[in-house]
């Protein structure tokens, strides 16, 4: 496979490197890609010296797959010019997700619909795979009727830039602002854009992307996305009301028996997911799973997981391994 990763100096690049490394994914040829500003740049993989080019020229290296988390603007511009040599493109950023041609892929649960002809493939917002990997087996067995969600998300969400301000604020240091206001010892409840609606971006991604992912629009989901001072993961608290009723011990066995999700549950242990515990692992993490006793079939439960493996590199990476043992590409 010759693979390039358009976006490897950033924050989810990189940790798409490590990834692909650790699974140790059949590459033949690695094309690192970045903006006019990295061309040049020397990166190691799997310790050999790559340097980083332009996207002009990984497109004209037409490579099978290209793994783009570059932002929704690159990934307009460019994944439609990888396609048309023939690449298939699998991108982290917003731009595709909602387009109803494209598909909108966890593979835990849609891989299936993928097919050669696929060839610009959507991965899900960072807070809405976390959100599906534990809402799925749980809506097969009860029915969701409607979610509401509130999200604490790490500034790696945001990438380098939010990432380095919250280390300056740290150390005292005056520099450059990923956000409006100080971010260390704050909350902001804005993560993302306003849009005219009230909400942000994250938020109406966090009610959009999971009706298409488990292609049923007959849940609904509200959300309120926050970004807090952490750099492990995020976490979210999700209330869920089902149709149906549920025992709490069959909830735990059904997260239990998710490829990928992992429930730390025992309050009195004081166990539960934290995103410093979360942080560099592939699962997805669920506690404080409980009965909601203001309202008849609802549920409680904190979900955290690194939004930069399973919420971006991992589950890309895991979109490309799909296609391969497929035949797809
Ligand atoms: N962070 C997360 O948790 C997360 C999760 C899911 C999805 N995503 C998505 O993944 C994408 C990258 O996020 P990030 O957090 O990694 O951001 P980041 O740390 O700011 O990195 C951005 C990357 O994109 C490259 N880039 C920027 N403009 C470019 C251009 N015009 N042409 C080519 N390359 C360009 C940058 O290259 P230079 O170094 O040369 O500037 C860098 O490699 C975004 O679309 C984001 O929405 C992020």
């Amino acid at each position: 496979m010759k693979v390039a990763v358009v976006g490897a100096t950033g924050m989810v690049g990189e940790v798409l490197l490590k990834v692909l490394a650790e699974r140790n994914f059949p590459i033949t040829e690695l094309l690192l890609v970045a903006s006019e500003r990295s061309v040049g740049k020397k990166m190691p993989f799997k310790g050999k010296e790559h340097t980083v080019i332009g996207l002009a020229d990984a497109v004209a290296a037409k490579p099978n797959i290209a793994i783009f988390s570059a932002g929704g603007d690159t990934s307009l511009e460019w994944a439609p010019k990888f396609a048309e040599v023939g690449t298939t493109v699998v991108d982290n950023s917003s731009a595709w997700r909602m387009d109803p041609t494209k598909k909108l892929v966890v593979p835990e649960i849609n891989a299936h619909e993928l097919t050669a002809q696929d060839k610009i493939i959507a991965n899900p917002n960072c807070s809405t795979i976390q959100l599906v990997m534990a809402l799925y087996p749980l809506h097969k067995k009860y029915k969701m009727k409607r979610v509401i969600v509130s999200t604490y998300q790490s500034v790696s969400g945001t990438g380098v830039k939010a990432v380095k301000q919250l280390e300056n604020e740290i150390a005292g240091i005056q520099g450059e602002m990923a956000y409006p206001y100080p971010i260390g010892r704050n909350a902001l409840p804005h993560c993302d854009v306003f849009l005219e609606n009230g909400y942000t971006k994250e938020e109406m991604k966090l009610a959009r992307e999971p009706q298409k992912i488990l292609d049923d629009r007959t849940f609904s989901i509200s959300a309120t996305a926050v970004r807090i001072p952490t750099a492990g993961g995020h976490s979210e608290s999700v209330n869920v009301e089902f149709e149906n009723d549920f025992e709490l011990n069959e909830v735990r066995k059904l997260l239990n028996e998710m490829p990928g999700v992992t429930v730390q549950d025992n309050p009195d242990t004081n166990t539960y997911p934290m995103p410093i515990y979360a942080h560099d692992k592939d699962e997805v993490f669920v506690g404080r799973i409980r009965r909601d006793e203001t309202q008849r079939n609802t549920l409680n439960m904190w979900i955290v997981a690194d939004n930069l493996r399973k919420g971006a590199a991992t589950n890309a990476v895991q979109i490309s391994e799909y296609l391969v043992e497929k035949g797809l590409v």
